[in-house]
């Protein structure tokens, strides 16, 4: 597909058939996690790819009980945890850049990859970033000093959500200085 079309054509999953996803697949998609950029190319992203039902099950606990994808986590064969390493990004040597997240933007960036990559090969993802971050680092065995970023399903649609309004370029694109128009 071109990457337009693999762009426009990503959509928020929240329900999946159970069918597996091929190994070369699911590989493919970490490749893409795995090239993204990141600061000063310290790749602070780590992922967990989760298979086994049980640890599934009790990831799905880990969301509050409104999250819209929480059933999604027990349909879907593989959910994929997104962490990161706060230390390894914003730094320059030992300086510190900045008071900013860079760490999650890296995250942000690498997951993002992932998730087209993933519409590119048919499957269905879901950004998902509220949970319960111990529960999740409880079931995971995460150590302390690493953060997770966000989660996502992994596994065929079994839904075909229509596109979600957004804005307009007009509303989002300004031209030479905040606020002007072109
Ligand atoms: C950072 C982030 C966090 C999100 N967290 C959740 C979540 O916890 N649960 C959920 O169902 N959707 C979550 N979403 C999905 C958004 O609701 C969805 O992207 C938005 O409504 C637009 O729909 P679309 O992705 O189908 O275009 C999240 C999306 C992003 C980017």
């Amino acid at each position: 597909m071109d990457i337009m079309e693999v762009i426009e054509k990503r959509r928020s999953i929240r329900k999946y058939k159970g069918d597996p996803i091929p190994e070369e697949k699911l590989n493919k998609i970490l490749e893409a996690a795995r090239i993204a950029p990141s600061w000063s190319n310290m790749q602070c992203w780590r992922y967990v790819v989760v298979k086994d039902e049980n640890t599934k099950k009790a990831l799905a606990d880990a969301l509050p009980s409104r999250n819209p994808v929480k059933k999604a986590f027990t349909q879907a064969p593989i959910i994929i945890v997104g962490c990161a390493d706060p230390e390894r990004s914003g730094y320059i040597g030992s300086q510190r850049i900045g008071d900013k997240q860079w760490h999650i933007l890296d995250l942000g960036i690498s997951m993002q990859q992932l998730v087209l990559a993933a519409t590119n090969e048919g499957l269905g993802t879901c950004w998902v970033c509220w949970f319960s971050e111990k529960g999740v680092k409880d079931i995971l065995k995460i150590p302390e000093n690493i953060d997770v970023v966000a989660l996502t399903p992994l596994g065929y649609p079994d839904e075909e959500p229509k596109a979600k309004r957004r804005k307009s370029v007009e509303e989002i694109v300004y031209y030479g200085k905040y606020g002007a128009s072109e």
